[in-house]
């Protein structure tokens, strides 16, 4: 069965054909909330709002562990993250679609392992981050219903919630990331310590603070708006990515 996680602009799956809604419990808590059934394209499909039905819990409050975990209980084969991100690179513009292929994460006090208390200590590999194979899958399904993508992006993981500074951007953009987010991490190393293939979907809906109409404040008004027509994009995407499982 294919996981999606839906961030900001994506609580809520209008396409999806809901089955059920089941309330799980974890043994690290409580997932973002109840995990959502139902068909897509014809196949299974779990979804989980990772801010909550509500859209109340902040980058940093996210369990993900619960939530990689819960996903992973019901079986899912694979976890496809969106998230909305602002963009450092010059040719990357606000209503992009990224699929991100590498990730440095800037996160601190999250909880980011399985491997605490009295588990042994096992260091997975992650010089690549995203599962090749989902990777590719999502290109293909993004170019079989003729919805443009990027293939490739170093996305950095910001501790949040609130946006960052001008020079913590060209400090990012010096460590060489190429678009910012809030929660890409630590979920990706997550899925992959429970052996879950895992990637991304990264919408552009921002310059980052102190690039292009972001040179002197980052417009709430305008994320929204962009954000809104994306999912339009994303959700195609996604619904070509189940009808090709
Ligand atoms: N920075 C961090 N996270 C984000 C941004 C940003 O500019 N836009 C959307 N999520």
């Amino acid at each position: 069965m294919l996981a999606i996680i839906g961030g900001s602009g994506l609580s809520r799956f209008s396409s999806l054909a809901v089955t059920h809604r089941q309330v799980v419990h974890t043994p690290y808590g409580e997932p973002s909330a109840p995990l959502t059934f139902g068909n897509l394209a014809g196949r299974p499909v779990v979804f989980l709002a990772r801010h909550g039905d509500g859209h109340d819990i902040a980058p940093h409050q996210v369990n993900y562990c619960a939530n990689v975990w819960a996903l992973r209980e019901q079986k899912a084969e694979a976890i496809v993250s969106v998230a909305s991100v602002g963009c450092i690179r010059p040719d990357l513009t606000p209503g992009t679609i990224v699929i991100p292929d590498q990730i440095i994460d800037y996160t601190w006090g999250r909880r980011s392992t399985y491997f605490e208390g009295d588990a042994p200590v096992t260091h997975v590999d992650f010089t690549e981050p995203y599962s090749r194979d989902l990777r590719a899958r999502l290109l293909a399904a993004a170019q079989n219903c003729g919805e443009p993508v990027r293939n490739g992006a170093v996305y950095a993981t910001t501790q949040g919630p609130r946006l960052e500074t001008a020079a913590e951007i060209d400090r990012l953009e010096r460590d060489g990331a190429d678009i910012v987010g809030m929660t890409g991490m630590p979920e990706a190393a997550l899925a992959r310590e429970l052996g879950v293939n895992y990637a991304a979907i990264a919408v552009v809906v921002n310059f980052a603070a102190g690039r292009g109409d972001s040179h002197a404040r980052i417009s709430m008004e305008k994320i929204d708006g962009v954000l809104l027509e994306a999912m339009v994009h994303v959700l195609r995407i996604v619904e070509a990515l189940a009808a090709a499982s």
